[in-house]
């Protein structure tokens, strides 16, 4: 459905060029829910706005429905009103002194529709954002979350090709940001909306996503579904970014079809592997929740003798620091199998929850 291919864009500042996207490359399969992930100043607005027509990278081709909107060999580059998006940004970019209905049935009156025709269509796409009962209301007057379903009522208001999200939901406060999550991802499905989602914020990105590319300085990292970036991920940076990672470093023994083995300052470490990891310098990721908590003395495979450090008391679970080799490990249990500081521990690293990873 949208096929991005070596996209690059260098913005020319006071420092000299800037390479804001480095050869950027993905394919979006019709009704995908697709996201770019990555830390602020990653490129991913620049690549959101190339695919929209409102950047024009350097280098790449970007094609919609199998129509090159853009390509820069070609010399081919549709305007924006010519490529059938819809789009939301971070700012809510209400007209004001504009009713709710007339802010979203102005694009449709943009595109020909008579006055008549694009009312009773504003009203269905405020019907689905569920603001049919404000119509009449000015803009100005809608709270944060009410002005950003307008700005999503007018970006559905016409049947598009594709949706593109800016961290929509960033400018609204947390409990109203997670209920929107779920009207969104909601509202993609029932209209089976092809959707660009661009956030910094990983919880997001993996509630609303089917696939998410993380991408780092311009680059994509690796693309997957959330259970494979917070299961298996590839890269170490991914592990990071996404969710919180204990990594160690290791030494790989040896791989197979199905696992690896790790030698680490925690003994040896049966894992699963997963990117370009070969014989010699690697990681071992483990996830602080995945990490069992046993009596000391507990022998068996993937273990190893701890002390608690500290212990921090988070409601639901307990946040417990551990050292292990002389290694700080972070150990989350639920809290009511938290244990206070001093307790010795035989720590269990599940061995299908350890990926041996690239160094860092
Ligand atoms: N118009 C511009 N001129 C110069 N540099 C820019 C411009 N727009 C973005 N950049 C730079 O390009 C990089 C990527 O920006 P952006 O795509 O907005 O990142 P993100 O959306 O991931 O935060 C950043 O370093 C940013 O400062
Ligand atoms: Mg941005």
């Amino acid at each position: 459905m949208l096929e991005a291919a070596s996209l690059t864009k260098t913005y020319v500042t006071a420092q000299g060029p800037w390479r804001a996207v480095d050869d950027v490359s993905f394919r979006i399969e019709a009704g995908e829910f697709f996201t770019l992930l990555g830390p602020s100043g990653c490129g991913k607005t620049t690549t959101l706005r190339s695919i929209a027509g409102l950047e024009t990278p350097d280098e790449g081709r970007i094609a919609i429905g199998g129509q090159a909107v853009f390509d820069a060999r070609a010399g081919v580059n549709l305007p924006a009103n010519r490529r059938d998006l819809g789009m939301v940004f971070q700012s809510y970019a209400v007209w004001p002194h504009m009713s709710v209905l007339r802010n979203v049935a102005f694009p449709l009156e943009v595109h020909g529709a008579s006055r008549r025709e694009a009312a009773e269509g504003a009203r269905r796409a405020l019907d689905l954002v569920g603001l049919g009962h404000l119509a009449e209301r000015s803009a100005t007057l809608l709270s944060g979350g009410q002005q950003q379903r307008v700005a999503l009522a007018r970006a559905i208001v016409r049947p598009v090709r594709l949706l593109l999200f800016d961290e929509p939901l960033s400018n609204l406060d947390a409990e109203l940001r997670i209920q929107m999550r779920v009207e969104l991802r909601d509202l993609q499905r029932r209209l089976s909306a092809t959707s660009v989602y661009v956030t910094h914020d990983q919880e997001e990105a993996m509630a609303l996503s089917d696939r998410i590319a993380v991408m780092r300085a311009g680059r994509i990292v690796e693309v997957g579904t959330p259970d494979q970036l917070y299961l298996r991920p590839r890269h170490p940076f991914t592990a990071r970014f996404i969710g919180q990672a204990e990594l160690v470093p290791a030494d790989l023994l040896r791989r197979d079809g199905g696992g690896a083995l790790l030698r680490t300052r925690l003994g040896d470490i049966a894992c699963e592997w997963a990117g370009d990891v070969a014989p010699g310098p690697a990681s071992l990721l483990v996830r602080p929740e995945h990490i069992e908590l046993h009596p000391p003395g507990t022998d068996g495979p993937n273990t190893a003798h701890g002390r608690v450090l500290s212990v921090a008391f988070l409601g639901k679970l307990a946040d417990h620091e551990v050292d292990v080799a002389g290694l700080r490990m972070r150990v989350q249990t639920m809290s009511t199998a938290r244990r206070a500081p001093g307790t010795e521990v035989t720590l269990r690293f599940p061995p299908e929850r350890c990926v041996a990873l690239a160094p860092e």
